[in-house]
């Protein structure tokens, strides 16, 4: 692959792979038949891949709305021209109604005394959309009393600065293979909807897990997040997926010091690590302030298709690995991703640090440039720190 290597200046990026994107999403598609919107979940910079490209690879690939889990990043997105409907499914403060009205961004309700504050904050003639949410045995936001539900309903109803446009909530553990609190939420959720007098356009309360594993005709849309990067909601659910997933995201880096130690001669700070005999040590420029964290010491990375270890520890921005033989500077390691037969998911590395894979790739740093690929071919460069 031919570098944009103008577009950045150190040899460490993440490449993310559209066309996969774009496969999931069609996968999910094709799963959900019609009848059921996808809405596309790009917080968090989606997930860390970059929030505009992945929002119109989804959109290209059909998907209905945007989730983004505050104001600011539906403004950016519309900034960098993204006209489609977007969600945000966290709190804003109802300060901001107006800018969110005007902007055509959907905001999340979650009790009666914010909707009456947001709606002293628009400005006359201006129509905000909104979507109620409602705590199902989440425990985090949203309504769960029928009453305040139905004082909701007609409040909205009611007042013509709000169009009552969505309706959700959210599973806690729909990538648990034990199904008893899905159902409990789902028949919560469904309890709460009877008490309301119509339906607005759109209900939704299926996350990845919940749209991969079940269909219910409650809901007329799902809201797609992780499964659309290729990652799996959970390892449970791993051999049960309906369709094959595939991971998005890689990240690379190149030799930029190759030396040779003597037996006995150590790496790093704190000196943990030891050369027991003659050993190769190659220099990765990246570290743990782009998210590559000191507890991945140990980890392997690949390079010529083989496995080799981190040693030492990782320091702020370099690593070391142990080379098997001198490499030439500037030879191509992969920290996620495939190089010949040998592959590194992030699931591995996930469970290296002990967590979930939605949290390694938002960890991934502004500061590693996003090499987009679609159609094979390297698009475009995206470097955050010098945006
Ligand atoms: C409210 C809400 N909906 C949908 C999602 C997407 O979930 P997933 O990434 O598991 O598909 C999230 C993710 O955190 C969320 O908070």
């Amino acid at each position: 692959m031919c570098l944009e290597t103008k577009l950045f200046h150190r040899d460490t990026w993440a490449e993310v792979n559209l066309d996969h994107i774009y496969e999931n999403i069609s996968s999910m598609k094709t799963r959900l038949g019609t009848g059921v919107s996808l809405f596309a979940v790009v917080k968090a910079n989606a997930y860390g891949h970059g929030d505009c490209e992945v929002a119109k690879t989804a959109l290209d690939a059909g998907a209905d709305f945007l989730c983004v889990a505050f104001l600011d990043e539906a403004l950016a997105l519309r900034k960098k021209g993204i006209t489609a409907p977007i969600l945000v499914l966290g709190v804003s403060r109802p300060e901001s109604a107006a800018l969110a009205a005007e902007q055509r961004i959907s905001v999340t309700a979650f009790d009666e005394s914010w909707l009456k504050s947001a709606k002293a904050h628009l400005e006359p003639g201006q129509v905000l959309h909104v979507h109620v949410k409602v705590d199902s045995g989440m425990g985090r936001i949203g309504i769960r009393d029928e009453t305040e539900l139905v004082n909701v309903e007609s409040l909205l109803k009611r007042e013509a600065c709000f169009n009552f446009q969505g309706i959700f909530t959210h599973f806690a553990t729909a990538d648990e293979l034990n199904t008893d609190y899905y159902e409990e939420q789902l028949a919560v959720f469904k309890r709460m909807l009877t008490a309301l007098t119509g339906r607005p356009e759109y209900i939704h309360a299926a996350n990845s897990a919940a749209s991969l594993r079940f269909a219910d005709p409650v809901w007329n849309a799902v809201r797609m997040g992780i499964s659309m990067y290729g990652l799996t909601p959970s390892m449970g659910m791993k051999p049960i997926l309906p369709f094959p997933l595939r991971q998005a995201i890689s990240l690379k880096s190149k030799l930029v010091a190759v030396k040779q130690l003597v037996k006995g001669e150590s790496v790093s700070y704190g000196a943990t690590y030891t050369a027991k005999a003659n050993e190769w040590i190659g220099t990765l420029p990246i570290g743990y302030a782009d998210g590559w964290i000191r507890k991945l010491q140990g980890q392997e990375v690949l390079i010529d298709g083989i496995r080799v270890p981190i040693v030492g520890r990782i320091c702020m921005d370099q690593c070391m690995i142990k080379l098997p033989t001198s490499f030439p500077v500037g030879t191509e390691v992969t920290l996620i991703g495939n190089d010949g037969a040998e592959s590194i998911t992030v699931d591995e590395i996930a469970a290296k640090l002990e967590t979930i894979n939605y949290e390694i790739t938002c960890m991934i740093g502004a500061r590693v440039p996003r090499l987009y690929i679609k159609g094979n071919q390297q698009k475009h460069v995206r470097n955050f720190i010098l945006e």
